[in-house]
């Protein structure tokens, strides 16, 4: 454990609108337990799926899913970013360097800083097998985002079965792929 609050690095933990959105409080533990900072980051459709006030006690930090206003503290900056759950919609978004939310516009940069960024996907078999979404997964990967999908990582569910997986989300990989870059 590091020993002062000081040393430690931080985490943000980027979370978008998919099911298990709601138990991201998982990952937060366990980074901690691995000696992180963390910072919760949401998209604007993930608010209502999150439990803002949990988390906020749980990180000591405010979730930001919005630009700062004048005078409103700045995030630490971030040594390694997880993006978990990442939806389709932004996995196709941050691929194309969209940023029309805050939590896109930091992600697009960091990558473009080289900060180590994971990305968990959950989707379903018909949004993964489309096209631009698979082309979408090697162009990031060619960036050097550490993807994780596929056999030994996320393995997308059958439409609608996605419930019955939320319980086996792999949080933990996450953060086994998680070391900054120096
Ligand atoms: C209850 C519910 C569950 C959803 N689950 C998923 C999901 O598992 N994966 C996914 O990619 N999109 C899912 N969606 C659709 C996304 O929430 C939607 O595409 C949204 O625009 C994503 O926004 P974001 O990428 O900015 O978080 C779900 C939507 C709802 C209402």
């Amino acid at each position: 454990m590091p020993e002062t609050v000081s040393d430690q690095k931080t985490l943000y933990v980027v979370v978008c609108a998919a099911g298990p959105a709601s138990d991201v409080g998982t990952l937060v533990d366990l980074a901690q337990g691995q000696g992180w900072s963390v910072q919760i980051m949401a998209t604007p459709s993930a608010m209502s799926f999150i439990d803002v006030e949990d988390l906020e006690k749980r990180t000591g930090r405010p979730v930001r899913s919005q630009h700062r206003t004048p005078g409103d503290q700045r995030s630490p900056k971030a040594d390694a970013i997880i993006i978990a759950p990442a939806t389709f919609n932004t996995i196709n978004k941050l691929a194309n360097g969209i940023a029309d939310n805050y939590a896109l516009d930091v992600v697009n940069e960091a990558i473009g800083l080289g900060v180590t960024t994971v990305i968990l996907p959950f989707v379903n078999s018909a949004y993964a097998n489309r096209t631009p979404f698979k082309a979408n997964v090697e162009l990031l990967r060619t960036e050097g985002v550490d993807i994780l999908i596929g056999p030994g990582f996320f393995e997308p569910h059958t439409p609608g079965a996605g419930k019955k997986t939320t319980e086996r989300y792999p949080w933990l990989l996450t953060l086994s792929r998680t070391k900054p870059k120096t």
